[in-house]
């Protein structure tokens, strides 16, 4: 496994790339303006067989596919419609979508919303939360048997944020009292904590299958994620930058990210996805700049018991129980 560094997708898919060929990839949150736009882009490149591309609405894909026909008419592309706010609109779209897809070979979870005004997703969950993470707890259990049809080497990429190193689970108000106590950067901040820790223990419980599972920091990159960041949002992060190291939450500095270009944003996902050298006693790890760190997981993610109390209030959340 090499140092942290920021490389473009094409560098990761010059290396391992090989290895997607024939390939089914299944990728949430595309869009022209998205990383997951690109990372779909990227991967086609390399010849996968199939990518199935979701998204809440057709036009948000349709663009992406269009381009994907164009460069690489042998490669397969299938819109997935699923609304990651609504559980049963989750089911429904496993259900019927991909009734007929026997394996996946890669799943990566990008889709995301970061600092929304307060809201709930359709079964009454805060909506960062429901949406950046407890939609991907109930996709991993739907998908699984599919993931684990493709067998070793297969992977599951769960995107997180540098954020997450700010971020805790408030298990006594994980709802923002209904709204009353929400504050929209601490709701993002513990719905990254959450995507990490449940890759963490994901990973260490689908290490004897070789499943890789990675949760991941795309770095920063300028897209439509933004879209509810106030007026004068960029400005405001080069004075934080100016202002010096952030500290995470056991009070360790740390630097925000340079802004990189969306290639470079989807490359520490397809790390994650193929890179050969990423040891397998790491699975369940963070990756940054496509390199796994384990210093950036703060002990608040660590903790096992956490981890295990996350995972137990998600299976009443979503009613059902993972069989892992
Ligand atoms: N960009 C960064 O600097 C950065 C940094 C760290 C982490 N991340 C993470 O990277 C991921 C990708 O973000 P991005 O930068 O590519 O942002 P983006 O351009 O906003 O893409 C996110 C996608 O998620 C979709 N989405 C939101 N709510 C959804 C829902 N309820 N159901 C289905 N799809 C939904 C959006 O589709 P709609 O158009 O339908 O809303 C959008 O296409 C996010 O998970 C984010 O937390 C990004």
């Amino acid at each position: 496994m090499s140092a942290p560094q920021i490389l473009r997708s094409e560098d990761v898919l010059e290396k391992y790339g090989k290895s997607l060929a024939g390939k089914t990839v299944l990728i949430t949150g595309v869009s022209e303006q998205s990383i997951a736009g690109e990372l779909a882009i990227q991967l086609a490149a390399a010849d996968p067989k199939l990518l199935i591309l979701s998204a809440r609405k057709e036009s948000n894909v349709a663009p992406i596919a269009e381009k994907i026909k164009n460069s690489k008419p042998n490669v397969e592309t299938r819109f997935l419609n699923i609304d990651l706010s609504d559980l049963s609109n989750i089911r429904q779209a496993v259900k019927e979508g991909l009734a007929d897809v026997p394996k996946i070979d890669h799943v990566v979870f990008v889709a995301g919303v970061m600092i929304c005004p307060y809201g709930k997703t359709k079964d009454g969950f805060e909506m960062q939360l429901g949406v950046n993470y407890l939609a991907n707890f109930l996709l991993v259990k739907l998908l699984l048997p599919k993931i684990q049809a493709a067998g070793p080497g297969s992977s599951i990429i769960i995107t997180s944020s540098g954020v997450m190193r700010q971020g805790k689970v408030n298990f006594e108000d994980i709802g923002f009292s209904d709204g009353k106590t929400y504050e929209p950067w601490t709701a993002y901040s513990q719905s990254n904590a959450a995507r990490t820790m449940f890759a963490k223990r994901l990973g260490e419980k689908l290490k004897s299958q070789g499943i890789r599972v990675f949760s991941i920091d795309p770095g920063s990159v300028k897209t439509g994620l933004q879209r509810h960041s106030p007026p004068g949002f960029f400005d405001m992060v080069e004075e934080w930058k100016k202002a010096g190291p952030l500290v995470d939450a056991d009070g360790n500095k740390f630097l925000i990210q340079p802004w990189t270009t969306q290639s470079e944003g989807a490359a520490t996902m397809i790390t994650g996805m193929i890179d050969p050298t990423i040891s397998a006693d790491d699975n369940g790890s963070y990756l940054c700049q496509n390199a796994v760190a384990k210093d950036h997981m703060h002990s608040h993610v660590r903790d096992e018991q956490n981890i295990s109390r996350l995972w137990k209030i998600s299976e009443e959340m979503i009613q059902e129980k993972y069989d892992l």
